[in-house]
């Protein structure tokens, strides 16, 4: 027998694996940051157990390197109508391209983010799962598609993940437990409050930022985060949690003839608490998915109910839930007979709702600003109010308190250089992060060249902040103002329309290594927008519609190219 040589003492964790297998990769696709936390903690995590990771976004990853990798651990969420975030968006298209190589080698586990109130529920993860099963790889463990409270299935997929790198020798769900409360905490290291954890900010202001007579109602808060500890930099967003609409909750309980007071879980961790601070405050009520209808069909036998969650009905059902909330359900559905402690558990956990910060920390310590559109309209009859934009709008006074927390976003930030011309599309309130950005420039006393292009319906009512850039501009921190009023002439102009009548000088600013920034509605506006920058580098640049595209690609994989957008 030949003796071993002398090893050195291998940390605990480690003596189990067998060294080859101990390289792991792990690659996210995130638009938020979720994803992108959840992969940072994975991969410490990892770490910790004698693993050598490579962390990437999938962008920033060399996709041939793809034929080396042995394990692959893919996190992505999925945005819009299936379609995956912007740091995602080159790979998902390479190895759906001829030049995916074969995987055969590969071992591979997705865990995909989502919502499931969106038709393409998960998808992007989805179609990576198929694919590297397409290219020859093997699952080391089954996909684990997420919803919105992603937490629990989120912890689920690490142990299981864990437990299969390790060889089935480790029992992982604790290690597991640790990973994702480290993802929350790493959202601001700093403080104790989080996302599961919220803080209670005192509110010190809220505005109308619009003029008497608009059609539209504007509200800019501001928070006290005295205290709390939280601090963010531009780009950043706020999560809020809301209340629902105290009438709705009242139209639901007299719908089912329920009592207020009755005692119901609160949650799946076991409180409970009254009916109507359940559904004031703890579940989702204005919103239905597919997996809802399905589980209120097996508590409720109404026969059209089940029809509907049939398969044959799918598209009927598509239909059905678009615009409609739980009340529509319960009266479409009348009577019925379920206790509300049972209806109760088929609820969503109610989400917070994230928003682009208005403000810089530097500027304004301790405060956070942000910028809300109160969201009204009718649907099948019936006035319908955006949950958190009406409730900051009608029911948040100075001195009341909203449970917040702050969201991280690497995919949003100010070039690390100030001297860098930043180039900022903001319509509506997509202006509200330039505004952080522009406080924070003006904080640190830097002036390199900046440019916003503003738009939204009337220069009388609609200008957001109109004051704040004015002085921005006179005191030369913000270089140049680019506005569209789309509601004051008879033909529409949109921001892209005055990107497209200055396009010489705007590309002299790309050409120059300007950062382009664009917030705020993306079916429409951020698309369009994207079309004039498209064009803008075509007809500047002498160059094919096909080489503007990849020009902005390129930027994109830079990082000078970067959407917050909704
Ligand atoms: P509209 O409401 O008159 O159509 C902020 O909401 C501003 O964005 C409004 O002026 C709105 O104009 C405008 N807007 C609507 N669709 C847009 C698009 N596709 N591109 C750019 N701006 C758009």
């Amino acid at each position: 027998a030949v003796s071993a040589a002398p090893q050195p003492a291998a940390p605990q964790n480690q003596a189990a694996l067998p060294a080859a297998s101990r390289q792991v990769t792990i690659l996210f696709g995130s638009q938020t940051g979720n994803c992108q936390r959840l992969a940072g903690s994975l991969s410490r995590q990892l770490e910790e157990l004698g693993f050598e990771v490579t962390t990437a976004s999938m962008n920033g990853f060399k996709p041939n390197a793809l034929k080396k990798v042995e394990h692959l651990l893919l996190l992505a969420s999925t945005h819009g109508e299936g379609e995956p975030p912007d740091n995602a968006r080159s790979f998902h298209e390479f190895l759906y391209s001829k030049r995916a190589p074969k995987l055969a080698h590969l071992k591979f586990s997705v865990l995909a983010l989502g919502d499931t109130s969106y038709e393409f529920f998960c998808q992007t993860g989805k179609d990576f799962d198929q694919r590297l099963e397409e290219l020859g790889g093997q699952r080391l463990s089954p996909r684990v598609d997420c919803d919105l409270d992603y937490d629990e299935p989120a912890q689920g997929w690490f142990s299981q993940v864990l437990s299969a790198l390790s060889g089935g020798g480790l029992d992982a769900s604790l290690l597991a437990a640790e990973t994702v409360q480290a993802a929350e905490h790493s959202e601001s290291p700093e403080s104790m409050y989080s996302r599961n954890h919220p803080f209670q900010a005192e509110v010190l202001e809220n505005l109308n930022l619009n003029g008497r007579g608009s059609d539209r109602e504007t509200r800019h808060l501001e928070l006290s985060l005295e205290g709390s500890n939280l601090t963010f930099e531009p780009g950043d967003s706020l999560g809020v949690y809301p209340q629902n609409h105290p009438q709705l909750v009242e139209d639901i309980i007299l719908a089912m003839g329920w009592d207020p007071q009755e005692t119901v879980p609160l949650n799946k961790k076991g409180e409970e608490g009254s009916l109507r601070e359940a559904l004031l405050h703890h579940y989702e009520i204005t919103v239905l998915t597919k997996p809802l209808l399905e589980q209120a069909a097996q508590l409720h036998i109404a026969p059209e109910l089940q029809r509907l969650v049939t398969p044959e009905s799918r598209e009927e059902l598509k239909e059905y839930i678009k615009g409609r909330d739980l009340l529509d359900l319960l009266q479409d559905f009348a009577p019925w007979d379920v206790p509300a402690s049972s209806l109760v558990t088929i609820l969503r956990k109610l989400p917070a709702r994230l928003y682009s910060i208005a403000s810089s920390c530097k500027a304004n310590p301790e405060e956070v600003h942000f910028t809300v559109r109160a969201v009204r309209y009718e649907a099948h009859g019936r006035d319908r109010y955006g949950v958190c934009s009406v409730h900051c709008a009608e029911r948040v006074q100075p001195g009341d308190s909203l449970p917040i927390y702050i969201q991280h976003n690497p995919n949003f930030k100010l070039p690390a250089s100030p001297e860098v011309p930043v180039i900022m599309i903001g319509p509506g309130t997509g202006v509200a992060p330039f505004r952080s950005f522009l406080e924070e420039r003006e904080e640190l006393g830097v002036q390199g060249p900046s440019w916003l292009f503003y738009g939204d319906r009337h220069f009388v009512t609609d200008f957001l902040y109109q004051t704040d850039w004015q002085r921005m501009l006179k005191a030369g921190v913000l270089s140049k103002l680019d506005v569209a009023f789309s509601r004051d002439t008879e033909e529409k102009v949109y921001v892209q329309h005055r990107i497209l009548e200055n396009s010489r000088e705007l590309y002299q600013w790309l050409q120059d290594g300007a950062h382009v920034y664009i917030c705020g509605d993306e079916k429409h506006m951020a698309h369009d927008v994207h079309s004039a920058l498209v064009t803008v580098i075509q007809e500047e640049g002498g160059v094919s519609a096909e080489e503007a595209a990849q020009y902005l690609e390129n930027m994109q994989q830079a990082q000078r190219y970067q959407r917050d957008v909704y």
